[in-house]
């Protein structure tokens, strides 16, 4: 058992004794990007991860401040928001952060009651509880801050059955390449800044009822340059995970503080997404161009004494450049791609959990390895 973790299973059907339920969340409903062109992110995400179009809302549906594509792979919906004036809210975020994640939205059955819950137990809101109405139904939807410029936005949809939100049409598009297998999002990753961990861990704890189920030092996570320290939040259902970040002195720059001043703050450093065929998913997008973390080839020298017997071919793995980690309950495979903005910011993980729920930890000194390579590059290690 890895220092830390608690002895507590992930499954839709168990609930841990720690978390608490006034929130029952019942998955991740969408996430939101602001970006400074939707139109051609759209066309990114289709291309290289293999999204498809499902909805649209600009000038043409009676949005005159906005245009927001909304994009579909099995259970994750993108939305790519860009400001269409000068000025505004969005604006402000582009400015500062360079395109990045505006709004984690939470699935939940009653929107007004999450609001209330949370706000009450110390939450800044964002948005009350609005009901919004076309013909296809209505939908609730409320939110609250979290760290950064970070929203949470909780939606409610049982009396909705349009193509996402009233407001949106559906997007039609003749230009839809096949899908490379992203089923779901796993986890999502917070990086705050220096000493504001447990702030937020606290939040976790104490507005939104999660448990934390892993914590990480920096003896844990730590190379001769760089360092970090982790604890990952979850709620009670395991089906929302919020690992959160903050960087720890070392030699050199933390990838983590990289992130932090050009993000300009907190964000959401990563998002990560599961697949049931690691090699199928990473080579179809490795094939449309996204560009993944490059792994040293003396990774795969040790790998078979340090997880054991697995079903994959260690010989493909290391030809995929993919990442092996165990725990005590299984096994997964991972890899993460460079940043997708122009920022060193937002970057994606892919994951296929083969019995393991942890994070990687095993992977994370030849991933930061990898990543101070990059750091090198940019000069700013
Ligand atoms: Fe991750």
């Amino acid at each position: 058992m890895e220092k830390g973790i608690k002895n507590v299973r992930y499954g839709t059907d168990k609930i841990f004794n720690e978390a608490e339920d006034f929130l029952p969340l019942l998955g991740t409903d969408y996430v939101e990007l602001y970006v400074g062109n939707a139109k051609q992110s759209a066309h990114f995400y289709k291309t290289a991860f293999g999204f498809r179009s499902l909805a649209y809302a600009g000038l043409e549906t009676g949005v005159k401040d906005r245009t927001s594509y909304v994009l579909e792979q099995d259970k994750i919906r993108l939305v790519l928001t860009t400001p269409l004036c000068p000025d505004g809210a969005i604006n402000g975020h582009l400015n500062r952060h360079g395109d990045g994640v505006k709004v984690i939205a939470l699935w939940v059955d009653d929107a007004a009651k999450a609001w209330a819950e949370t706000t009450a137990r110390g939450a800044e809101s964002f948005m009350e509880p609005t009901r919004e109405e076309d013909s296809h139904g209505y939908v609730i939807r409320s939110g609250i801050h979290t760290y950064g410029e970070t929203v949470h936005i909780f939606v409610e949809r049982k009396n909705y059955g349009g193509a996402f939100l009233p407001g949106f049409r559906p997007w039609n598009s003749h230009y839809n390449p096949g899908e490379v297998g992203l089923k779901y999002i796993d986890h999502m990753v917070g990086n705050v800044g220096w000493g504001e961990m447990n702030t937020w861990v606290d939040f976790y704890k104490r507005v939104m009822g999660f448990a934390q189920i892993v914590t990480f030092d920096d003896k844990d996570i730590s190379t001769d340059y760089t360092a970090l320290m982790s604890k990952v939040m979850s709620n009670g259902n395991g089906r929302i995970k919020f690992p959160i970040n903050e960087p720890a002195e070392g030699k050199r720059k933390s990838q983590i503080e990289e992130y932090i001043d050009f993000y300009h703050g907190s964000g959401v450093q990563h998002i990560a997404v599961a697949t049931d065929d690691m090699v199928k998913t990473v080579s179809a997008m490795r094939d449309r161009g996204v560009e993944f973390l490059y792994v040293p080839d003396n990774y795969y020298e040790t790998l078979k004494e340090r997880v054991g017997e697995i079903d994959e071919d260690i010989a493909v793995l290391r030809q995929h450049g993919i990442l092996v980690d165990r725990d005590d309950e299984g096994y997964l495979l991972q890899l993460f791609t460079k940043p997708v903005v122009d920022r060193p910011t937002l970057f994606f993980e892919i994951i296929q959990r083969k019995g393991a729920w942890s994070f990687g930890k095993g992977n994370f000194k030849a991933l930061f390895e990898a990543i101070e390579r990059e750091q090198e590059v940019r000069g700013t290690l």
